[in-house]
């Protein structure tokens, strides 16, 4: 599967593309003050997914919205099945839009923006290597060879695979294919990041080491990302923007953003934020996923 995806399947009707942010809303400097160009805004509205399963159907999203700024970094928290999956898939053109509006700006040239997604599983081609699998976006995006090459290469390297290029996906652990995946979609500088838990198979050093690595490239690119985690410490860290999902069917139920002292991870104001957002989670959960229970 591509890690990229046409934007054509989805609406982009905003036209205009906004310049860099200087102050965020809690009126601290923003993240892409040093980025020369702000990515696109990410709009959901009402969006609404149900699946046909031969159990009956499963709502998955109901009436879930939400609004990515430009250039910044937002988190989706929510217990597990809420959907969150979901929702990046149908961001990402993947899955389809049953019901609402996603709307994406359109890149500063009028071009639809470039998408590139981190998946929960990462779909590596398992008869490419290490290099061939981060090639295959940058060659389907026209980049020269030689250029495609340095970029592939950078990015193996950052995620901590220098040397494995020429490893083939059976050869990686679970954690190592996953960085393969963070790899593929950051070589193409996409203007729209979506990730779906993309640390949740590496070990707690790389973890830190990648959460650094992310933060750092993404603010200084401009990029919009939406970043699905199950970890609620790891949402707070690197968020600008903390949505907080309810059970399914999911939807938003509360919108945070973070400032700088919740951000930091030794201080009093995050582990307060950090245990709001688990009483909030503790208490969204659909009733069949709260312990002790049997559907
Ligand atoms: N292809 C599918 N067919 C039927 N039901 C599905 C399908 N994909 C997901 N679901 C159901 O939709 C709901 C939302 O799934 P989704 O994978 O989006 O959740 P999630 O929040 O990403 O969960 P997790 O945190 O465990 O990854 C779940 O109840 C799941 O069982
Ligand atoms: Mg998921």
């Amino acid at each position: 599967m591509s890690p990229a995806k046409p934007a054509m399947a989805m609406e982009a009707t905003r036209e205009t593309a906004r310049g860099p942010m200087e102050e965020d809303a809690a009126g601290r400097p923003a993240r892409n003050a040093e980025a020369t160009t702000s990515g696109p805004e990410v709009r959901v509205s009402g969006v609404a997914l149900r699946y046909e399963t031969r159990n009956g159907p499963v709502q998955a999203l109901a009436d879930c919205s939400l609004a990515v700024s430009g250039g910044s970094f937002a988190c989706l928290v929510g217990p597990s099945g809420c959907g969150k999956s979901t929702l990046l898939d149908i961001v990402a053109g993947l899955a389809p839009l049953q019901e609402g509006r996603i709307e994406i700006d359109r890149r500063p040239d009028g071009q639809p923006a470039r998408l590139a997604v981190v998946f929960q599983k990462p779909a590596l081609f398992p008869w490419k290597t290490v290099l061939g699998n981060v090639l295959f976006g940058l060659d389907a995006q026209g980049i020269p060879a030689a250029e495609a090459r340095e970029r592939a290469r950078r990015f193996i390297a950052l995620v901590g695979l220098g040397g494995l290029e020429k490893a083939d996906p059976h050869e990686l652990s679970g954690g190592m294919a996953q960085r393969v995946g963070i790899a593929r979609a950051l070589a193409l500088e996409p203007d729209v990041l979506l990730m779906d838990e993309p640390f949740a198979a590496v070990d707690a050093q790389t973890r830190a080491l990648l959460q650094e690595e992310l933060r750092r490239i993404t603010a200084h690119s401009g990029m919009t990302v939406l970043f699905v985690t199950h970890d609620v410490s790891e949402a707070v860290y690197l968020g600008d923007t903390v949505f907080v999902m309810s059970g399914r069917p999911g939807r938003i139920l509360r919108t945070i953003s973070p400032d700088a002292g919740q951000r930091d991870r030794s201080s009093g104001a995050f582990a307060r934020l950090t245990s709001e957002i688990f009483d909030l989670l503790a208490h969204s959960a659909p009733a069949n996923a709260r312990p002790g229970a049997r559907e």
